[in-house]
């Protein structure tokens, strides 16, 4: 009665799963390949359809156009519902609404514009305490200093180093398992029998009590901040002029965590792993920064279109953070030739559109410049969503990678030891291996 798009064996599907050197994107796009810019899956012993598309009028007919019929499917809710709870990320319809604009406040221009100068002063109190002219593992120095970015973004100056340190490390284990139970979600009762799942609960309960600590803290003070707990804790629903519950608050602020430092850590990686790859782009770079000299940085400044958002773009294009967006009919539907019963679930491939040859030309090529080219706007492009789901801190983060890399290439010199990382897909698109080495540039 429905007509789904053409359906991969599962004996393929069976084999990818067992095979050690399992590569998702590489999946995706041989499967892509023969069948077309649309096919279904089905997971073994399961009868529920999955739609994987790299169409992308299929993906604005869901994201914006119907995009009411489509919830967040049950791969987000499943890994993340179950150990954060219930965020901004996971609601859906009226719900979903009500609590996108209890939040929007906090992610206006001017909230952000209020954070420019933290955000300048956290980057460059991190980069006095990185060992320079010697091999350190960049990615694991954007993880941190992304970390204490949003922590201060979030809580101004109330939490100490030792809570910081204690909260980064058991986000990590979250993470991870996280990423595991989406990952296996077969391997559900290992999790549970060997305990990991327990121990993960139990360390997200400590970082709860942490963000409950500091809420306190802020409630006894009655100060008035301009971070980003402030303009939530005093923000009202429009409909019964109520604050968010304790509980509500401890959820998003967890998430906005969690959503606001490996996708930014990973862009950052993978700019900086490009930049050390190409020496035109990076030379190009290095002018714009070094042109500024010492002026300093400001909202305007930042949000001009320039070189660094260009690379920042292109960055994102080959490597979106977010290389899939999952969604789930609410009720049956039909695109084109295709229709489906409700409860679908679908996989955005974001990866495949953006490295599609139909829309970017010459596109496994690293060529910021291709963004200054209105045409650009018109192709798919979606490293933060797109309709009314769309990432919430898409400004946030745009303004922080441009200080970043602004601060960094006009102050160091950034070498990568050893050839362009691979993509590691898991529940973001980490690059597998980023060392190298940070020289400081003598004064001019
Ligand atoms: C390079 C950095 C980032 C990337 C690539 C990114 C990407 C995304 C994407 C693709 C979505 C949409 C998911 C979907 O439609 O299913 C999203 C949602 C979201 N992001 Fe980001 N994000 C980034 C940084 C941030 C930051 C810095 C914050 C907050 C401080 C943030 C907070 C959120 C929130 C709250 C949502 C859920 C919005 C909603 O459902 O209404 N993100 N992000």
């Amino acid at each position: 009665m429905y007509n789904y798009p053409k359906k991969i064996s599962t004996l393929a599907f069976l084999k990818y799963l067992s095979s050690p050197k399992m590569n998702i994107l590489s999946f995706m796009d041989n499967n892509l390949k023969e069948l077309g810019d649309t096919f279904c899956l089905q997971f073994p012993f399961n009868q529920d359809k999955f739609i994987v598309s790299k169409n992308p009028e299929l993906a604005e007919y869901i994201l914006k156009k119907n995009q009411i019929n489509y919830n967040k499917s049950y791969l987000s809710s499943e890994g993340m519902g179950l150990y954060l709870g219930n965020s901004i990320n996971l609601r859906n319809g009226e719900d979903w609404k009500r609590q996108r604009k209890l939040m929007q406040p906090a992610f206006t221009k001017k909230s952000i514009a209020e954070l420019v100068d933290l955000m300048t002063e956290e980057i460059y109190s991190f980069m006095k305490t990185v060992p320079l002219n010697v091999e350190v593992d960049i990615y694991d120095l954007m993880h941190q200093l992304v970390f204490k970015i949003i922590l201060r973004s979030l809580f101004g100056t109330d939490y100490n180093a030792q809570e910081l340190d204690s909260i980064n490390k058991l986000i990590i284990d979250a993470q991870e398992m996280c990423s595991k139970e989406i990952q296996h979600p077969y391997l559900k009762w290992w999790y549970i029998l060997s305990k990991k799942r327990g121990r993960t609960l139990n360390n997200i309960e400590k970082i709860r009590k942490i963000i409950n600590e500091i809420i306190q803290k802020r409630l006894n003070s009655n100060e008035q901040k301009g971070d980003i707990l402030s303009i939530l804790m005093n923000a009202k629903y429009e409909d019964d002029g109520k604050n968010m519950s304790r509980e509500d608050l401890i959820n998003e602020v967890l998430f906005l965590i969690i959503a606001g430092h490996e996708t930014t850590a990973n862009a950052m990686s993978w700019s900086i792993s490009l930049l050390s790859h190409d020496k035109e782009e990076r030379e190009k770079l290095i002018k714009e920064c070094e042109d500024l000299g010492n002026k300093k940085l400001d909202w305007e400044y930042l949000i001009k279109p320039s070189h660094t958002s260009n690379v920042i773009n292109e960055s994102m294009r080959l490597y979106p953070p977010i290389w899939i967006l999952d969604r789930a009919a609410v009720k049956e539907d039909f695109f084109g030739e295709f229709s489906w019963k409700s409860n679908t679930t679908f996989i955005l491939y974001v990866y495949g559109m953006q490295h599609d040859d139909k829309f970017w030309e010459s596109p496994h090529d690293f060529m910021p410049d291709r963004f200054n080219d209105p045409e650009s706007k018109r192709k798919p492009f979606y490293p933060f969503g797109g309709g009314p789901r769309m990432c919430i801190g898409n400004h946030f983060s745009l303004v922080e990678m441009n200080l970043i890399l602004r601060i960094l290439y006009h102050d160091y010199e950034v070498e990568l030891t050893h050839e362009l990382p691979l993509a590691d897909p898991i529940i973001t698109l980490r690059p597998n291996k980023v060392l190298g080495k940070f020289i400081k540039k003598k004064k001019k």
